[in-house]
Protein backbone atom coordinates (compact mmCIF):
# COMPACT_ATOMS: atom_id res chain seq x y z
CA UNK A 1 0.00 0.00 0.00
CA UNK A 2 3.33 2.47 -0.30
CA UNK A 3 2.99 5.19 -2.90
CA UNK A 4 6.43 5.12 -4.55
CA UNK A 5 7.94 8.28 -6.04
CA UNK A 6 7.04 7.78 -9.71
CA UNK A 7 10.45 7.19 -11.82
CA UNK A 8 10.89 9.49 -14.83
CA UNK A 9 9.22 7.44 -17.02
CA UNK A 10 5.51 7.66 -15.84
CA UNK A 11 3.66 10.68 -15.28
CA UNK A 12 2.23 9.81 -11.58
CA UNK A 13 2.61 6.82 -9.28
CA UNK A 14 -0.90 5.61 -10.29
CA UNK A 15 0.46 5.13 -14.35
CA UNK A 16 3.45 3.91 -12.68
CA UNK A 17 1.64 0.27 -10.83
CA UNK A 18 -0.61 0.56 -13.64
CA UNK A 19 1.90 -0.11 -16.22
CA UNK A 20 3.40 -2.92 -13.55
CA UNK A 21 0.17 -4.70 -12.46
CA UNK A 22 -0.87 -5.43 -15.98
CA UNK A 23 2.22 -6.56 -17.50
CA UNK A 24 2.02 -9.05 -14.73
CA UNK A 25 2.13 -12.88 -15.93
CA UNK A 26 0.20 -14.63 -15.69
CA UNK A 27 -2.12 -12.97 -13.46
CA UNK A 28 -3.00 -9.37 -14.31
CA UNK A 29 -3.59 -6.81 -10.91
CA UNK A 30 -4.25 -3.37 -10.01
CA UNK A 31 -3.69 -2.53 -6.48
CA UNK A 32 -6.77 -1.79 -4.63
CA UNK A 33 -5.61 1.64 -3.00
CA UNK A 34 -6.75 3.31 -6.43
CA UNK A 35 -10.68 2.14 -5.90
CA UNK A 36 -10.61 5.00 -3.94
CA UNK A 37 -10.78 7.93 -5.74
CA UNK A 38 -14.04 10.45 -5.43
CA UNK A 39 -16.31 8.10 -7.38
CA UNK A 40 -14.95 4.79 -5.48
CA UNK A 41 -14.88 6.29 -2.51
CA UNK A 42 -18.84 7.16 -2.88
CA UNK A 43 -19.31 3.67 -4.14
CA UNK A 44 -17.67 2.49 -0.99
CA UNK A 45 -19.83 4.44 1.29
CA UNK A 46 -23.17 2.84 -0.43
CA UNK A 47 -21.73 -0.48 -0.26
CA UNK A 48 -21.67 0.34 3.65
CA UNK A 49 -25.10 0.61 3.70
CA UNK A 50 -25.97 -2.47 1.64
CA UNK A 51 -28.46 -4.79 3.78
CA UNK A 52 -25.39 -7.75 2.06
CA UNK A 53 -22.55 -6.02 3.54
CA UNK A 54 -22.54 -6.21 7.59
CA UNK A 55 -19.12 -5.00 8.06
CA UNK A 56 -20.01 -1.63 8.70
CA UNK A 57 -22.81 -1.78 10.75
CA UNK A 58 -21.30 -4.81 12.96
CA UNK A 59 -18.67 -1.90 14.08
CA UNK A 60 -20.65 0.17 14.60
CA UNK A 61 -22.64 -1.88 16.93
CA UNK A 62 -19.31 -2.94 18.71
CA UNK A 63 -18.08 1.18 19.21
CA UNK A 64 -21.68 1.55 20.10
CA UNK A 65 -21.84 -1.01 22.94
CA UNK A 66 -18.14 -0.92 24.19
CA UNK A 67 -16.66 2.57 23.67
CA UNK A 68 -16.76 3.15 27.20
CA UNK A 69 -14.40 0.45 27.73
CA UNK A 70 -12.67 1.06 25.16
CA UNK A 71 -11.30 4.45 26.08
CA UNK A 72 -11.24 2.80 29.85
CA UNK A 73 -8.21 0.49 28.60
CA UNK A 74 -6.39 3.23 26.64
CA UNK A 75 -3.49 4.65 28.61
CA UNK A 76 -3.92 8.47 29.56
CA UNK A 77 -3.07 11.29 27.22
CA UNK A 78 -3.15 9.69 23.93
CA UNK A 79 -3.67 11.57 20.49
CA UNK A 80 -5.23 9.05 17.85
CA UNK A 81 -4.08 8.31 14.17
CA UNK A 82 -6.92 7.09 11.80
CA UNK A 83 -5.35 4.92 9.04
CA UNK A 84 -7.91 5.24 5.96
CA UNK A 85 -10.63 7.12 7.94
CA UNK A 86 -13.50 6.89 5.02
CA UNK A 87 -16.07 9.10 6.28
CA UNK A 88 -15.59 8.97 9.96
CA UNK A 89 -19.00 7.62 10.93
CA UNK A 90 -17.95 4.87 12.90
CA UNK A 91 -15.22 6.79 14.62
CA UNK A 92 -17.56 9.05 16.32
CA UNK A 93 -18.25 7.43 19.33
CA UNK A 94 -14.62 6.45 20.15
CA UNK A 95 -14.11 10.19 19.75
CA UNK A 96 -17.01 10.96 21.98
CA UNK A 97 -16.02 9.13 24.80
CA UNK A 98 -12.18 10.26 24.38
CA UNK A 99 -13.43 13.85 24.24
CA UNK A 100 -16.09 13.72 27.42
CA UNK A 101 -12.24 12.21 29.06
CA UNK A 102 -9.68 14.98 27.39
CA UNK A 103 -9.19 17.17 24.81
CA UNK A 104 -8.49 15.17 22.29
CA UNK A 105 -6.55 15.71 18.90
CA UNK A 106 -7.45 13.44 15.89
CA UNK A 107 -5.66 12.98 12.79
CA UNK A 108 -7.20 10.68 9.98
CA UNK A 109 -5.23 9.59 7.61
CA UNK A 110 -6.24 9.27 3.94
CA UNK A 111 -5.15 8.54 0.25
CA UNK A 112 -8.54 10.28 -0.55
CA UNK A 113 -9.33 14.04 -0.57
CA UNK A 114 -13.01 13.64 -0.55
CA UNK A 115 -13.14 11.08 2.71
CA UNK A 116 -11.15 13.54 4.49
CA UNK A 117 -13.00 16.58 3.86
CA UNK A 118 -16.78 14.14 4.67
CA UNK A 119 -14.65 13.18 7.82
CA UNK A 120 -14.22 16.58 8.98
CA UNK A 121 -17.77 17.72 8.24
CA UNK A 122 -19.08 14.26 10.16
CA UNK A 123 -16.90 14.87 13.13
CA UNK A 124 -16.06 18.40 13.57
CA UNK A 125 -18.96 19.13 15.78
CA UNK A 126 -17.49 16.74 19.02
CA UNK A 127 -16.45 19.26 21.42
CA UNK A 128 -12.79 19.29 22.63
CA UNK A 129 -11.68 17.70 19.65
CA UNK A 130 -9.17 19.12 17.21
CA UNK A 131 -8.66 17.61 13.72
CA UNK A 132 -5.58 17.66 11.72
CA UNK A 133 -6.17 15.25 8.02
CA UNK A 134 -3.20 14.11 6.37
CA UNK A 135 -3.54 13.10 2.30
CA UNK A 136 -0.68 10.40 2.36
CA UNK A 137 -0.77 6.79 2.48
CA UNK A 138 -0.71 5.02 6.02
CA UNK A 139 2.70 4.44 6.59
CA UNK A 140 3.92 7.64 5.53
CA UNK A 141 1.14 9.57 7.40
CA UNK A 142 1.88 7.86 10.68
CA UNK A 143 5.48 8.82 10.47
CA UNK A 144 4.95 12.20 10.50
CA UNK A 145 2.23 12.03 13.21
CA UNK A 146 4.00 9.83 15.14
CA UNK A 147 6.75 12.00 15.10
CA UNK A 148 5.13 15.10 15.95
CA UNK A 149 3.94 14.06 19.35
CA UNK A 150 4.90 15.21 22.40
CA UNK A 151 7.15 14.35 25.37
CA UNK A 152 4.15 11.99 27.53
CA UNK A 153 1.72 11.86 24.81
CA UNK A 154 0.50 8.25 23.70
CA UNK A 155 -0.68 7.49 20.18
CA UNK A 156 -3.82 5.42 19.41
CA UNK A 157 -3.55 4.12 15.97
CA UNK A 158 -7.36 3.19 14.37
CA UNK A 159 -7.09 0.64 11.63
CA UNK A 160 -11.32 0.30 11.13
CA UNK A 161 -13.16 -2.07 9.04
CA UNK A 162 -11.54 -5.06 7.47
CA UNK A 163 -8.94 -3.18 5.70
CA UNK A 164 -5.84 -5.49 7.66
CA UNK A 165 -8.09 -8.38 5.47
CA UNK A 166 -7.00 -6.57 2.13
CA UNK A 167 -3.78 -7.76 2.70
CA UNK A 168 -2.22 -11.46 2.70
CA UNK A 169 -1.72 -12.88 5.75
CA UNK A 170 1.89 -12.45 5.70
CA UNK A 171 1.83 -8.94 4.14
CA UNK A 172 -0.76 -8.28 7.36
CA UNK A 173 1.84 -9.15 10.45
CA UNK A 174 4.89 -7.28 8.02
CA UNK A 175 2.25 -3.96 8.22
CA UNK A 176 1.58 -4.80 11.35
CA UNK A 177 5.34 -4.86 12.11
CA UNK A 178 5.55 -1.53 10.15
CA UNK A 179 2.95 0.18 12.38
CA UNK A 180 4.91 -1.20 15.41
CA UNK A 181 8.04 0.63 14.28
CA UNK A 182 6.56 3.81 14.26
CA UNK A 183 5.17 3.39 17.80
CA UNK A 184 6.64 3.45 21.47
CA UNK A 185 5.64 0.75 24.02
CA UNK A 186 2.61 1.50 25.42
CA UNK A 187 0.97 2.93 22.72
CA UNK A 188 -2.47 1.04 21.24
CA UNK A 189 -3.65 -0.41 17.94
CA UNK A 190 -7.51 -0.74 17.33
CA UNK A 191 -7.57 -3.22 14.70
CA UNK A 192 -11.01 -4.05 13.12
CA UNK A 193 -10.83 -7.94 11.68
CA UNK A 194 -14.08 -9.30 9.59
CA UNK A 195 -14.28 -12.68 11.27
CA UNK A 196 -14.84 -15.72 9.13
CA UNK A 197 -18.76 -16.57 8.52
CA UNK A 198 -20.77 -18.83 5.85
CA UNK A 199 -19.56 -18.74 2.63
CA UNK A 200 -23.02 -17.69 0.89
CA UNK A 201 -23.11 -14.48 3.26
CA UNK A 202 -19.83 -13.45 2.40
CA UNK A 203 -19.85 -14.07 -1.21
CA UNK A 204 -23.18 -11.89 -1.10
CA UNK A 205 -21.38 -9.21 0.66
CA UNK A 206 -18.82 -8.85 -1.94
CA UNK A 207 -21.15 -9.47 -4.54
CA UNK A 208 -24.68 -7.79 -4.06
CA UNK A 209 -27.64 -8.02 -6.08
CA UNK A 210 -28.18 -4.37 -7.37
CA UNK A 211 -24.69 -4.12 -8.43
CA UNK A 212 -22.99 -1.59 -6.35
CA UNK A 213 -19.48 -3.68 -5.46
CA UNK A 214 -19.38 -4.16 -9.36
CA UNK A 215 -19.78 -0.69 -10.40
CA UNK A 216 -17.30 0.16 -7.22
CA UNK A 217 -14.66 -2.19 -9.17
CA UNK A 218 -15.76 -1.42 -12.75
CA UNK A 219 -14.96 2.33 -11.38
CA UNK A 220 -10.83 0.97 -11.25
CA UNK A 221 -11.13 0.50 -15.62
CA UNK A 222 -12.76 4.11 -15.83
CA UNK A 223 -10.99 6.05 -13.69
CA UNK A 224 -7.85 4.35 -16.16
CA UNK A 225 -9.85 5.63 -19.13
CA UNK A 226 -10.10 9.48 -17.45
CA UNK A 227 -6.86 9.95 -15.59
CA UNK A 228 -4.87 7.81 -17.66
CA UNK A 229 -6.13 8.31 -21.21
CA UNK A 230 -7.22 4.37 -21.25
CA UNK A 231 -9.62 3.06 -23.60
CA UNK A 232 -10.86 0.28 -21.55
CA UNK A 233 -14.53 -0.88 -23.04
CA UNK A 234 -16.69 -0.72 -19.76
CA UNK A 235 -18.91 -3.28 -20.99
CA UNK A 236 -16.52 -5.93 -22.08
CA UNK A 237 -15.72 -6.43 -18.24
CA UNK A 238 -17.41 -7.95 -15.47
CA UNK A 239 -17.09 -7.95 -12.28
CA UNK A 240 -16.41 -11.38 -10.25
CA UNK A 241 -16.09 -12.63 -6.27
CA UNK A 242 -14.56 -16.08 -5.98
CA UNK A 243 -13.53 -17.54 -2.57
CA UNK A 244 -10.42 -18.81 -1.94
CA UNK A 245 -10.23 -21.63 0.60
CA UNK A 246 -6.40 -21.85 1.24
CA UNK A 247 -5.85 -18.30 1.34
CA UNK A 248 -9.24 -17.92 3.38
CA UNK A 249 -10.34 -14.84 1.29
CA UNK A 250 -12.51 -13.32 -1.23
CA UNK A 251 -10.88 -12.43 -4.33
CA UNK A 252 -12.47 -9.07 -6.40
CA UNK A 253 -11.49 -10.09 -10.02
CA UNK A 254 -12.57 -8.09 -13.36
CA UNK A 255 -13.04 -10.76 -16.33
CA UNK A 256 -12.73 -9.82 -19.71
CA UNK A 257 -16.19 -11.53 -21.91
CA UNK A 258 -14.80 -11.13 -25.15
CA UNK A 259 -10.86 -11.38 -26.72
CA UNK A 260 -9.81 -7.51 -26.09
CA UNK A 261 -7.25 -5.43 -26.58
CA UNK A 262 -7.06 -2.25 -24.45
CA UNK A 263 -4.50 0.83 -24.42
CA UNK A 264 -3.52 3.24 -21.61
CA UNK A 265 -1.43 5.81 -23.32
CA UNK A 266 -0.18 7.38 -20.23
CA UNK A 267 1.38 4.30 -18.27
CA UNK A 268 2.69 3.17 -22.61
CA UNK A 269 0.87 -0.04 -23.01
CA UNK A 270 -0.79 -2.28 -24.64
CA UNK A 271 -2.57 -5.01 -23.19
CA UNK A 272 -4.21 -8.06 -24.33
CA UNK A 273 -6.85 -10.12 -22.43
CA UNK A 274 -8.17 -13.44 -23.61
CA UNK A 275 -11.69 -14.42 -23.40
CA UNK A 276 -12.46 -14.85 -19.52
CA UNK A 277 -8.81 -13.50 -18.05
CA UNK A 278 -9.37 -11.62 -15.39
CA UNK A 279 -7.49 -8.81 -13.65
CA UNK A 280 -7.44 -9.16 -9.79
CA UNK A 281 -8.19 -6.03 -7.57
CA UNK A 282 -8.75 -7.37 -4.19
CA UNK A 283 -9.01 -9.46 -1.82
CA UNK A 284 -10.42 -9.58 1.75
CA UNK A 285 -8.96 -11.65 4.00
CA UNK A 286 -11.63 -13.37 6.42
CA UNK A 287 -9.83 -14.10 9.74
CA UNK A 288 -10.48 -16.51 13.22
CA UNK A 289 -11.17 -14.23 16.90
CA UNK A 290 -8.21 -16.22 17.77
CA UNK A 291 -5.78 -15.65 14.99
CA UNK A 292 -5.57 -12.34 16.41
CA UNK A 293 -3.31 -12.52 19.67
CA UNK A 294 -0.68 -14.32 17.82
CA UNK A 295 -0.52 -12.27 15.15
CA UNK A 296 -0.17 -9.45 17.55
CA UNK A 297 2.31 -10.76 18.79
CA UNK A 298 4.68 -11.22 16.00
CA UNK A 299 4.42 -7.85 15.07
CA UNK A 300 5.70 -7.08 18.57
CA UNK A 301 2.41 -6.18 20.43
CA UNK A 302 0.16 -7.60 22.80
CA UNK A 303 -3.55 -8.18 22.33
CA UNK A 304 -4.86 -7.20 25.85
CA UNK A 305 -8.58 -6.80 24.81
CA UNK A 306 -11.40 -7.94 22.13
CA UNK A 307 -14.77 -6.99 21.66
CA UNK A 308 -17.00 -8.77 19.36
CA UNK A 309 -20.19 -8.66 17.53
CA UNK A 310 -22.20 -12.26 17.48
CA UNK A 311 -24.55 -10.65 14.71
CA UNK A 312 -22.40 -10.83 11.73
CA UNK A 313 -19.32 -12.24 13.12
CA UNK A 314 -16.60 -9.08 13.40
CA UNK A 315 -13.93 -7.89 16.11
CA UNK A 316 -12.55 -5.04 17.23
CA UNK A 317 -8.79 -6.30 19.18
CA UNK A 318 -7.08 -3.47 21.15
CA UNK A 319 -3.60 -4.37 21.38
CA UNK A 320 -0.15 -2.40 22.84
CA UNK A 321 2.89 -2.29 22.04
CA UNK A 322 5.49 -4.32 24.08
N1 LIG B 1 -11.95 -3.28 2.92
C1 LIG B 1 -13.21 -3.66 2.30
C2 LIG B 1 -13.41 -5.15 2.52
O1 LIG B 1 -12.55 -5.94 2.24
C3 LIG B 1 -13.17 -3.27 0.85
C4 LIG B 1 -14.23 -3.80 -0.06
C5 LIG B 1 -15.54 -4.05 0.20
C6 LIG B 1 -14.04 -4.11 -1.42
N2 LIG B 1 -16.17 -4.51 -0.93
C7 LIG B 1 -15.28 -4.55 -1.93
C8 LIG B 1 -12.94 -4.06 -2.26
C9 LIG B 1 -15.39 -4.94 -3.27
C10 LIG B 1 -13.07 -4.43 -3.59
C11 LIG B 1 -14.30 -4.86 -4.12
O2 LIG B 1 -14.42 -5.56 3.02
Amino acid sequence: MTQAAPSPRFSSAFAEAVHAGLSKRPQKELPSMYLYDEVGSALFEVITALPEYGVTRAEERVLKAHATDIVAALPGNVKVAELGSGSGRKTRRILEALCKKQPTAYYPIEISRTALQLCRRELGDIERISIVGYERDYLAGLSEVSARRNEGERLLVLFLGSTIGNFARLAATKFLQSIRSMLEPGDALLLGTDLIKPLPVLMAAYDDPIGVTAAFNLNLLARINRELQGDFPLDAFEHVARFNPDARSIEMHLRAKRPLTARVRDAGLHVDFREGETIWTESSHKYAAEEVAPIAIDAGFECTHQWRDDEWHFAESLLVAR
